[in-house]
């Protein structure tokens, strides 16, 4: 006995691949998170919260000094100015932010678009909340938007689009051309923009990332999304935030009220510590994560993949017709960790479309350069196996 709203449904495929790997003791390139720690600085604020009295309720919205900060990182990176009181709402991750807002905006029918591949948590999101995702695919082999497509599936039920950049699992970062193509559907169809930027400050060879939000006309109806997990490797703390304008930030605060009450306590005084890291910090972090991208993209090369290297985000959609396997996406991701012990996520559960992506594997590089080089070994053995 189980609700109408969760027919169709079934559990994370990349949380199963994640279960498969510790089966098989496969190194597990499949879920997205880093197998290394925040900074130190980041995990002693949250000792110290721990240890001095910082363990009850926050305000529902968030901490004050952690909305504070976070309205200064928006204002000093992109220029784009939230109310504390007002606008920002400290959340239970992107994926409650993202959930919070739709729960907030549709009400039974409306339509939400998002462009696919996506991250598997949205359509769900979107069920939830009574909408209905109607999907919009990027092109390959370069995953560029395209607006005519887009144009075809805005109508009069359009709600909102779900934008993420940089992307998730492709790797594209949205150019400012289809930010404005976009912006102008949106406007034109009165539907608002939710962003998923959680990949903001993951991006390489020096591109700039665009909130949508600071593109003519588009503050008034976007909420932009981000999150601590991925920036500061905390993805288990569960923090993240949405920045909106009233009407929006009114509607997803009621939802985040009665679902959440707050985000973890001590985490938030953590987080306030990781918005004060120097700029150093984050020079840092793309230095790392562009050693680790071309790591991943040489072990692929060699191993027989075909894949594009990514302009943001920490996947790899790596096509493995070369391998000669014989069966789909989900045959192989279910005999890469079996037997050669590398834990990978089938590329079709990123499409709402069927067929989509059945060619294709992702693979996750938020990991140590052992670790990557470890999975390089293994992938080698593929002759043998
Ligand atoms: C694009 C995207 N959005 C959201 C999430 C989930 O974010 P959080 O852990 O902050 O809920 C992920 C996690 O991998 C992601 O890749």
């Amino acid at each position: 006995m189980f609700a109408q709203r969760l027919n169709g449904l079934r559990e994370s495929f990349i949380r199963e691949m994640t279960r498969l790997a510790l089966t098989h003791q496969a190194i597990n390139l499949s879920q997205g998170f880093p197998d290394f720690d925040p900074p130190r600085e980041v995990i002693d604020a949250a000792h110290r919260a721990l240890d001095s009295g910082g363990n009850q309720y926050t305000i529902t919205w968030g901490a004050p000094p952690l909305r504070q900060a976070i309205a200064a990182k928006m204002k000093r990176w992109y220029g784009l100015d939230f109310d504390p009181d007002q606008h920002i709402t400290v959340t239970c991750g992107v994926t409650e932010a993202l959930s919070a807002t739709l729960m907030g905006l549709l009400n039974t029918g409306d339509e939400v678009i998002i462009i696919e591949p996506y991250h598997e948590g949205y359509a769900p999101a979107i069920i939830f909340a009574g909408g209905v995702p109607r999907f919009v695919p990027l092109d390959a082999p370069d995953y560029a938007l395209n607006l005519d497509k887009l144009r075809a599936a805005f109508n009069s039920r359009t709600r909102a689009i779900i934008v993420n950049t940089p992307h998730n699992p492709t790797g594209h970062v949205f150019t400012r051309a289809e930010l404005e193509g976009l912006a102008a559907l949106c406007q034109q169809f009165n539907a608002v923009a939710i962003t998923d930027e959680i990949y903001e400050h993951i991006i390489y060879d020096d591109r700039p990332h665009i909130p949508l939000a600071s593109l003519p006309g588009m503050a008034e109806r976007t909420v932009t999304i981000s999150g601590f997990g991925k920036t500061f490797a905390a993805t288990g703390w569960r923090l993240g935030y949405a920045c909106a304008p009233n009407n929006l930030s009114n509607a997803l605060r009621t939802v985040h009220d009665f679902t959440t009450i707050c985000a973890p306590a001590p985490l938030q005084a953590a987080c306030v510590a990781a918005l004060n890291l120097p700029d150093e910090y984050y020079r840092q972090l793309n230095c790392d994560y562009s050693a680790r991208r071309d790591k991943i993209m040489s072990i692929l090369g060699e191993a027989g993949f075909i894949a594009r290297p990514p302009e943001g985000a920490y996947y790899v959609m790596a096509d493995f017709s070369a391998w000669k396997f014989d069966g789909d996406d989900y045959a192989f991701a279910r005999w890469l960790p079996a037997n050669l012990g590398v834990a990978v996520v089938p590329g079709s559960c990123f499409y709402g479309t069927p067929g989509m992506g059945a060619n294709a594997v992702r693979f996750a590089f938020a990991k140590k350069l052992e670790t990557l080089n470890a999975a390089g070994e293994r992938l080698s053995k593929r002759t043998a196996a």
